[in-house]
């Protein structure tokens, strides 16, 4: 075939994505793009075909979503295969003839072959080029359609944002270049999907489970920190950063994505939650699924996910009991927006899910977190897929302290069931103020006493873990 136009600038622009680039053609799930090439010959009406092919990833299958051969005339696809009609031109005729594609809202997303195959090319296909195709919120159909437009430009097309630390007392912002769409960040964030363990271990499985945005987040999740897998940045908190930069140097993803890339998909040292966060952040949006950075005050880690953050101390002149858990005075992590069809009961868990890339607890053997819808968290639904228990304790868990006696009891001697989980902040849709979404995850404090201490007398802490990919 000669003469194939891919329109890289009309249809990129037309799925908001020609600020990644308008040489390569950059589309979106569920929203029709247009082909153009040139047909030698007439064909028969009554006989010939014009079929069309797309393929991801190594292992490319129809039964697994990667693969799709669909035709002309319309209508021939299989059902929620990809699907093509004519736009302008007829295959009737020699000539140029423009196709209108429309890839399925569930289609994996990643790098395609694209190829076709006419009377004129006989049995072997020929290629078209490739596209890349991304989540698309603009999509009804798209398990991360966001309806407004406001939040959506927000949070899938802003590429400058804000990151609040501090304390409950005085909360400060800094400002990060997220740059989702600098022209090899979308290069980078597949090519983190590559080498993720999950991809490593069975590329055809993973490919098609890119269709899932329940997978794609747990697994960018996992690939943020560097804890046991190829993933982009080394957490370290003991202020020994020679080696690497300290992780307040940061303050953009595109530096850190970068060096992660150019040093062989080695970790970049250093990270600490912030940085985890909004690098994530960067990922997300890039590949269209919209998201926010939230920061919790007081956020507490509790180890044991049993709802208290255990302080000992001894009466006898040792050494006080060490804690593993602990409270800090700030933690950063992601709010990501999709449906949860994999939580049975209607559309309850829709919306924001937190997603944490800092490693503070394995989930399921590897250090990722969530997704955890924030209305399961709000109404205590601990039983909920992903890490429900970990994020509730984050905002919820009691500090009590204990006082440790020779002979090895203890005696509970205070309770705060207040200061953790204050202040839940986010930047506003549109603007540069700060919102306080504590309400999205916390119930009034004593409505809470009451109903925490059914959860915990129920025995419903526990972690639940399923990891179907799909
Ligand atoms: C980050 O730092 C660089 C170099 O100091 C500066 O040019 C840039 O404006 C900063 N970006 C943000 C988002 O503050
Ligand atoms: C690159 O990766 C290697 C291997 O992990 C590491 O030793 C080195 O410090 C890294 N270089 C930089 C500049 O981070
Ligand atoms: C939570 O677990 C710790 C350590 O296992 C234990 O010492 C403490 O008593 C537990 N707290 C509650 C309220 O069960
Ligand atoms: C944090 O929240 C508390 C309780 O709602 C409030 O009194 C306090 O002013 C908030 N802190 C800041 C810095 O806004």
């Amino acid at each position: 075939l000669d003469v194939i136009v891919l329109h890289c600038e009309k249809n990129n622009k037309a799925h908001k994505t020609n600020d990644i680039s308008v040489n390569r053609l950059i589309v979106r799930r569920g929203q029709s793009f247009l082909v153009t090439f040139e047909l030698h010959g007439p064909s028969r009406p009554t006989t010939d075909l014009l079929e069309l092919k797309v393929e991801t990833g190594p292992q490319p299958s129809e039964a697994l979503g990667t693969r799709s051969v669909f035709r002309l005339p319309e209508g021939c696809g299989k059902g929620s295969s990809w699907k093509v009609k004519v736009h302008q031109g007829s295959v009737f005729l020699a000539g140029s003839i423009t196709l209108d594609i429309t890839s399925p809202a569930d289609a994996p997303v990643g790098e395609y072959r694209l190829s076709v195959k006419t009377s004129a090319t006989a049995s072997v296909g020929s290629s078209l080029g490739k596209l890349l195709l991304l989540f698309n919120p603009w999509c009804k159909e798209d398990w991360v359609h966001l309806p407004e437009e406001e939040e959506r430009q927000e949070y899938v097309m802003r590429e400058q944002g804000l990151v609040y630390k501090g304390s409950d007392k005085y909360i400060s912002s800094m400002a990060w270049n997220f740059g989702q769409f600098e022209d090899d960040i979308v290069d980078i964030c597949l090519k983190l999907l590559d080498v993720n363990p999950k991809c490593l271990c069975d590329p055809a499985k993973d490919f098609s489970a890119r269709c899932n945005p329940i997978y794609v987040s747990r697994v960018v999740s996992a690939m943020i920190n560097a804890n046991d897998d190829r993933g982009v940045l080394m957490g370290r908190w003991d202020g020994r950063y020679d080696g690497g930069m300290s992780p307040t140097h940061w303050n953009g993803s595109v530096e850190v994505l970068r060096r992660w890339l150019k040093n062989g998909s080695n970790p970049v040292k250093y990270g600490q939650c912030w940085v985890f966060a909004a690098v994530m952040c960067t990922v997300l949006r890039c590949l269209g699924i919209p998201c926010r950075v939230v920061s919790n005050f007081q956020s507490a880690h509790d180890t044991d996910k049993n709802l208290t953050i255990d302080y000992f101390f001894s009466d006898y002149g040792v050494r006080p009991k060490q804690s593993p858990d602990s409270v800090w005075n700030y933690h950063v992590w992601v709010e990501a927006w999709m449906r949860r069809p994999d939580l049975s009961a209607g559309s309850l868990y829709d919306g924001w899910q937190v997603v944490d890339p800092t490693p503070q607890e394995k989930s399921t053997d590897v250090y990722c977190c969530g997704p955890a819808p924030v209305k399961a968290i709000l109404q205590g639904h601990v039983d909920l897929k992903y890490d429900v228990p970990f994020v509730f304790a984050e905002v919820n868990a009691d500090r009590v302290t204990w006082m440790v006696f020779a002979d090895g009891s203890k005696k509970k001697i205070s309770t705060d069931s207040v200061s953790v989980g204050q202040n839940i902040s986010t930047k506003a849709v549109g603007s540069d103020k700060r919102v306080d979404i504590t309400a999205n995850y916390k119930h009034a404090e004593a409505y809470f006493i009451y109903f925490r201490n059914l959860i915990i007398q129920n025995g419903a802490v526990s972690t639940c873990h399923n990891n179907s990919p799909r």
